[in-house]
């Protein structure tokens, strides 16, 4: 039989028929049970305040931890602390000495986490160093050429407009580029005049998310704005950056400003880098990854900085869970299994139906073989790749993928590529594959872990 409720209708008026309480002493009555209900199944609470105060409630180290820990992994956030970016050196040198030595527009592009967005931060904040004016923008669906590009000319003071000394009372009133410009709809060919009075300066707009502009019409017009003022000389160089698998797909009319612009995809991070993430949330957190954990964050990160902070930041959970301020093996062992409950809704059903039937049936090397090749690149690979990646025989890489492709999880891309390429049939499928494959493959007991806090 179901036990006493307190909370049930049927239970309160039963009460309340027994023993009528007054009106006036009801309401302390009821608050007095709920109070009673409360310390004996208390709901969850928030551990820290708005204002980011660790609450009094129940506080110890390992609460001001936790705290540290939301800053130190964001895997839901790109990083704008720089101390917290890792790794990207080369990256981030090669994109400003095309802004700075070859005056290219540059177009950022690659998968989705990879880091884009961070490093567009990174690029804002050492631009603005050298004073340049950055004007970062987040294109949306329904991004205009007409509103971003009047934002960004309100960014602009008119001081430094060659029409304007800077003692004229327009500059000395803080007015902008934006009060110059016509009430009807802004064109790349406008916008371009007016950068090209610009001195004294240089400016960096920056359209990140550009894959996210819906409109046609957008995107041809900022490809026009970029030969209008690379023509044109100006002081005014557009940074785009977006999701895409290749340059022309993230920007339309390509071919008429290649010469304008430096592409560049952002690659996968290498094991060093993936290192410094756990690094720096190690030195920011105070808690500490022992050996096998790192090596495990970086088998399950296969480069991507999004895996990785998402893997530390359970891991580090798990750990605080223990009352440990160390973090071990199984720590990211466990970690890999919340991952795939939060992965799992990001894949159709039946795909992943699909896909833990064929691991039961035993085919789980073809999944992680194929998996592997995916995400070392831009999620399209050949038999070639597999050969490589997992030391196999061709023959070998070759048969992993017809079967795949007979259970329609693979499909052929089409390519002028003398060897076939392939890709999944769901992008979020190769994360998957490759989580649920070290989530049966990780040695839990690799660095068992201790029973105590002392031990950490
Ligand atoms: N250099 C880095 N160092 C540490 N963490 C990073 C770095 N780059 C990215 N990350 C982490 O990876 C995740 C994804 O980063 P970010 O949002 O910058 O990627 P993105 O490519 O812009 O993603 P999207 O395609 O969804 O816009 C975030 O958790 C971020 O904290
Ligand atoms: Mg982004």
């Amino acid at each position: 039989m179901a036990g006493w409720n307190p909370f049930t209708r049927k239970a309160a008026m039963k009460k309340s028929r027994v023993d009528p309480a007054p009106a006036a002493l009801s309401k302390p009555v009821a608050s007095e049970t709920t109070r009673r209900a409360q310390e004996l199944n208390p709901l969850p609470r928030f551990n820290t305040t708005a204002s980011d105060q660790v609450s009094g409630r129940g506080h110890d180290r390992f609460s001001a931890l936790r705290a540290k820990l939301r800053h130190a992994f964001t895997p839901s956030q790109p990083v704008g602390d720089r101390k917290l970016f890792a790794g990207r050196e080369e990256v981030l040198k090669t994109i400003i000495r095309a802004i700075e030595d070859q005056r290219l527009h540059v177009v950022i592009y690659g998968e989705r986490g990879i880091g884009k967005t961070s490093l567009m931060h990174v690029l804002t904040q050492a631009a603005s160093e050298a004073r340049y004016i950055v004007v970062y923008t987040s294109c949306g669906a329904n991004s205009t050429f007409d509103d971003t590009f009047r934002a960004a000319a309100a960014e602009i003071p008119l001081l430094f407009h060659s029409g304007f000394a800077p003692t004229t009372t327009e500059a000395e009133t803080g007015a902008s580029l934006a009060d110059l410009l016509p009430n009807e709809a802004l064109t790349p060919r406008k916008f371009g005049d007016l950068c090209a009075k610009l001195t004294g300066t240089r400016v960096l707009i920056i359209l990140d998310e550009f894959d996210r502009a819906g409109s046609g019409s957008f995107r041809r017009d900022v490809a026009e704005l970029i030969k209008n003022l690379s023509d044109r000389l100006g002081r005014v160089q557009l940074v785009l950056a977006g999701v895409a698998a290749d340059l022309t797909e993230l920007v339309e009319h390509i071919p008429s400003i290649r010469r304008n612009i430096f592409a560049m995809r952002i690659p996968k991070m290498s094991e060093v880098e993936v290192l410094q993430i756990v690094a720096n949330g190690e030195r920011e957190t105070g808690l500490k990854f022992d050996k096998q954990a790192s090596v495990f964050v970086v088998e399950v990160s296969r480069g991507s900085p999004y895996i990785a902070n998402l893997i530390c930041h359970h891991a580090c959970h798990a750990a605080l869970d223990g009352q440990r301020s160390s973090v071990y093996a199984a720590d990211v062992a466990s970690a890999v299994d919340r991952a795939i409950i939060e992965y799992e809704g990001r894949v159709p059903t039946p795909a992943q139906v699909h896909v833990r039937r064929v691991f039961d049936q035993g085919r789980q090397d073809a999944l992680a073989m194929t998996a592997r090749a995916a995400l070392a690149g831009d999620g399209t690979f050949d038999a070639l790749d597999i050969e490589a990646a997992s030391e196999i025989a061709l023959r070998k890489a070759q048969e992993a993928i017809d079967a795949l492709v007979d259970e329609r999880l693979l499909e052929p891309v089409p390519t002028e590529a003398v060897h076939q390429r392939y890709r999944f049939t769901e992008d979020g499928l190769p994360t998957l594959i490759w989580m649920i494959w070290a989530q049966r493959n990780l040695n839990r007991e690799a660095a068992p872990v201790r029973a105590t806090a002392a031990a950490s």
